[in-house]
């Protein structure tokens, strides 16, 4: 079921301090900033060719990573997303096996504009595992 690690994802307070860091030290390739207010988060990417790393800050006054950072205010590992070829499939053989959809259980359009679930921390080994169809 399981495919390519797609992002590994780290929220961070400052998204343009985050992004200039991967830039400018790093050397890193990074995305312009793009907004996702569905998902209370404004993301850049950083492509490594292998995978990539997705840098999150908080939008607006829901985020869903606000509690995050407030436990981790200078930033830190968010979530893991794996690829999956069929994410209702995916989503139905999790549920059948216990583990834990967040939300309602369905699909919402992500950042690349692909369906994708998040999955709760305590059924993975204390990581956020968020499955993108691909
Ligand atoms: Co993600």
């Amino acid at each position: 079921m399981l495919g390519r690690l797609n992002h590994v994802a780290i929220a961070v307070p400052d998204l343009a301090a985050a992004a200039a860091t991967y830039r400018d030290v790093l050397g890193a390739r990074v995305s312009p900033p793009q907004a996702l207010p569905e998902h209370g988060v404004t993301v850049v990417f950083i492509d490594l060719g292998n995978s990539k790393v997705e840098l999150l800050e908080p939008l607006g006054e829901k985020s869903p990573i606000a509690s995050f950072l407030q436990k981790n205010p200078a930033g830190g590992m968010h979530h893991l997303c794996y690829e999956v070829s069929d994410i209702l499939a995916a989503r139905d053989h999790l549920v059948a096996a216990g583990a834990r959809v967040l939300g309602d259980g369905e699909p919402k359009i992500g950042a690349h504009g692909k369906p994708v679930l998040f999955l709760h921390p305590k059924d993975f080994c204390g990581t956020l595992v968020e499955l993108e169809e691909v």
